[in-house]
């Protein structure tokens, strides 16, 4: 009996340590404990054992299955740290290996520009304001005194949506809904896409985008507006930029004007640049109309203000001298990248 057991444990070991993976452990475990395992077997012959012996040989039995059970622990642990090896090795990473680049995009010229101009107003305290770009006819024209038969209308050919509404031909009707919901003082830009029924050609796109500006309180003049769209152009175009106000009209604004730079070129000779005037025209202005202020709630005798509008195509064709408007929206990359 002594010889059997042994020869059990010997073959359980032997079959154990030639175990890789969990499944082959459990059919070991079950061959040798298994309730028709051989230990198992050994434990039911007993009945025809004698009184004497019986105790004997359960101890042994009961030694031999200790061993087992034992065996199976230490060889379940070593698969486990085996397939964990394993595992850690099939996943080694090598740092030394070079990456994959990563193609980074880059800002759009327009956006450059307005980033910076932002920035600009920003710095003088002002804010950013944003409307809709299908509008009202009221905002776009009317509360800016262009009533329907004013001829100032036949300069903004109009998509009109219906008879009272349109897609947005300035942003200057920020002014209007800006004024309606604050009260001064105000100080705001308007950045904006706005739309015209142009033809396509060098300079004309029937979509461009326009950047309002707003200025409202108590004792605003003038030289306010001089001051303050000096300083702007300035800040964009260099230290040295002069710039000069020419008298215009826009129905809006009363006394109206036109701000230029010299050209940055030729330094007022006239080149190709400028068309030979020596001077650049960047933006309209003017103090907001009387009647403008108070068809938007404010009251006139109180406050003043100015407005001024500017062409961020026209800026950034100057800017980085592009000569076709339409550059900016083929989204040709060989364009785009020179940004
Ligand atoms: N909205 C005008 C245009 O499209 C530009 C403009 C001129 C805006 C004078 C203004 C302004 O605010 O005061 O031609």
């Amino acid at each position: 009996m002594k010889e059997q057991l042994e020869a059990i444990l010997a073959s359980a070991k032997k079959e154990l340590g030639e175990t890789t993976n969990a499944r082959d452990l459990d059919a070991v475990r079950v061959k040798y404990l298994g309730k028709k395992g051989e230990l198992t077997a050994i434990l039911k012959g007993m009945k025809n054992l004698s009184p004497e012996e019986r105790p004997v040989v359960g101890q042994m039995v009961n030694e031999v299955r200790a061993a087992v059970e034992a065996a199976l622990e230490e060889q379940g642990e070593k698969i486990e740290r085996l397939a964990l090896e394993e595992k850690l090795k099939s996943e080694t990473l090598d740092v030394t290996m070079p990456g994959e680049e990563v193609v980074l995009g880059h800002k759009h010229p327009l956006t450059v520009v307005l980033d910076e101009i932002k920035d600009i107003f920003i710095g003088l305290g002002f804010q950013i304001a944003e409307g809709p770009e299908v509008e009202l006819d009221h905002y776009n024209f009317e509360a800016l005194n262009i009533p329907k038969d004013h001829p100032a209308r036949d300069t903004q050919d109009t998509f009109y949506v219906s008879d009272n509404v349109v897609l947005r031909t300035q942003t200057s009707g920020m002014q209007v809904r800006v004024m309606e919901k604050t009260q001064p003082p105000i100080r705001i830009i308007a950045p904006g896409r706005v739309f015209r029924s142009d033809a396509v050609d060098a300079t004309h796109s029937p979509l461009f985008h326009q950047i309002e500006g707003l200025v409202v309180d108590k004792g605003i003049t003038m030289s306010d507006l001089k001051g303050i769209l000096e300083l702007f152009a300035k800040r964009l175009y260099g230290d040295d930029t002069v710039v000069r106000f020419r008298p215009h009209h826009f129905p809006f604004t009363e006394p109206s004007a036109e701000m230029d730079i010299q050209c940055y070129q030729c330094h007022g000779e006239g080149c190709r640049l400028c068309k030979g005037e020596g001077w650049i025209e960047i933006l309209g202005c003017g103090m907001v109309h009387p009647k403008v202020l108070e068809m938007s709630g404010i009251d006139p005798e109180i406050y003043s203000g100015y407005a001024f509008g500017i062409g961020l195509e026209r800026t950034v064709m100057g800017r980085f001298k592009i000569d076709d408007i339409r550059l900016f929206y083929e989204n040709d990359v060989r364009f785009l990248h020179q940004f």
